[in-house]
């Protein structure tokens, strides 16, 4: 008999009587047999009791398993072609580890989506919230291997921080004992220009907070955020270095995550073309035109109602346009370009026509909108600093930043993606609050 193994790895195990440590999922049965079904973490078997195969112990104790009760199993691996995983479990033995003192709150029957957040750190153990969960892991972990492989240096930024960065009315203040003013971190950014100007190339990969007061599908009080900076690089680099990389991330997802995304019924080929590169890239001005002709041809993605009004000139694009441009591509898109006074102080104005920033943002397809932001950097000392007055910005607080500025100043790029955005995106679920373990929004601080 083998040592204990991962239900994953049973496939290498046909033939062979295994011991495995799993939960017990659901249950049903008739007569002579009962099916168990179970899960250990690496994956979900089903494990059959054949009264004749099993002492009468031990087909009584299944047949009294209750959901999530944890239990140690003994049986045979059979391949099983109808089988999810091609395997199956003949179960010899059964021991039982937890003896749950109270009745499992998520039962197999449908629940709601704010039954199932407030039962959140059980839902994890559940299909859905695993698959997520673990593309979730596949995209951390290819984010770390792509800037690797590219050189770059992960360089971490502060959670407390005293500048606003990115607009000041989406700012949690924390209270410094009376002394200055802190806030939680919006981005990471502005620590990874002073780490781009020591190392050349960096990133940032962690947790910011942004008090969003309006309650949508893509947004998160806390969310996690990869921000590479490179000095020198410009604006044309930098949507070049967005391209690999989202392309490399869903590489990784459709090599690595087969299963998990065909647990969630993803359809993949849908994913595929951003997986290959090539993203269009259009201005701001083009996208505006592309998003009005399909408004007038009354063209629109089935989730954009049909009163949708054309973005004028200078305007932002909401998350209707976004969803109405994305669609528009079988691949992530990228705008350039916006105009500058939607966008924020540090961008460099264009030299061809200053009213625009040297930013962009990418746009994902299928409605799951802007998953970038970046931009080229001002590095001209007098200009960042007129920004940062015009914003009526306190000046103390960004003079560590005009340092920046002061010495060895050079033309540099970077960009920040929301993880959430993109797993949500690479997932096809149709909620972010499902992308992190435990989301943080308006209504929802627990568990
Ligand atoms: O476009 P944003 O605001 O850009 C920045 O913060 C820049 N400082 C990044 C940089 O250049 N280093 O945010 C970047 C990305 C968005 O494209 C989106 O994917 C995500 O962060 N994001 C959010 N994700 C979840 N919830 C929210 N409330 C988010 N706000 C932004
Ligand atoms: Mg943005």
């Amino acid at each position: 008999m083998s040592s204990p193994s991962t239900l994953h790895d049973l496939k290498a195990h046909v033939g062979e009587t295994v011991t495995v440590h799993a939960w017990l999922t659901d249950k049903s049965g008739k007569g002579k047999l009962q099916f168990l079904k179970l899960r250990d973490g690496t994956g979900f078997v089903q494990a059959t009791v054949f009264k004749n195969d099993v002492s009468e112990d031990v087909f009584e104790t299944a047949r009294r398993l209750s959901q999530e009760q944890a239990v140690t199993v003994t049986g045979e691996v059979r391949a099983d072609e109808r089988a999810p995983g091609g395997v199956e479990l003949g179960v010899r033995d059964l021991v039982v580890i937890s003896e749950n003192p109270a009745e499992y709150p998520i039962t197999p029957k449908e629940h709601g989506i704010e039954f199932l957040l407030d039962h959140r750190h059980l839902w994890l153990r559940h299909r859905r919230p695993w698959a997520v969960l673990r593309v979730r892991d596949c995209v951390q972990r290819a984010i770390v291997d792509f800037f690797h492989g590219e050189g770059f240096v992960r360089f971490d930024a502060p959670f407390f921080t005293p500048n606003a960065a990115e607009g000041t009315t989406e700012l949690f203040e924390i209270d410094l004992f009376g002394e200055d003013k802190a806030y939680l971190s919006q981005t990471g950014q502005l620590h990874a220009e002073a780490g781009a100007l020591a190392f050349g190339k960096v990133y940032t990969f962690g947790p910011t907070f942004r008090a969003e007061k309006s309650k949508t599908r893509r947004h998160l009080l806390e969310f996690w955020m990869v921000e590479p900076e490179v000095a020198p690089s410009d604006h044309g680099e930098n949507m070049a270095l967005q391209e690999r990389f989202v392309s490399f991330l869903v590489r990784r997802a459709l090599e690595e995550c087969g299963n998990e995304l065909e647990t969630l019924g993803r359809d993949v080929e849908k994913l595929r073309p951003a997986a290959s590169g090539n993203y269009p890239r259009v201005t701001y001005t083009e996208a505006l035109e592309i998003i009005q002709r399909h408004i007038e041809e009354g063209d629109l993605p089935p989730n954009v109602q049909a009163d949708v009004q054309a973005v004028e000139w200078g305007d932002d694009l909401g998350a209707p346009h976004e969803t109405i441009l994305g669609s528009h591509f079988d691949r992530p898109v990228i705008v350039e370009k916006y105009p500058a006074a939607i966008k924020a102080f540090y961008m460099q104005p264009d030299a061809e026509d200053p009213r625009l920033a040297l930013c962009d943002d990418m746009i994902a397809p299928e409605g799951y909108g802007e998953i970038i932001g970046g931009s080229q950097r001002i590095h001209d000392y007098d200009l960042l600093k007129s920004r940062i007055e015009h914003e009526g910005l306190p000046l103390e607080a960004f003079e560590w930043y005009l340092d920046l500025r002061r010495f060895g100043s050079v033309p540099h790029a970077g960009f920040g993606m929301g993880l959430e955005r993109a797993v949500a995106w690479i997932t096809g679920i149709d909620h972010i609050r499902e992308a992190i373990p435990f989301p943080r929004m308006l209504t929802r601080m627990v568990p």
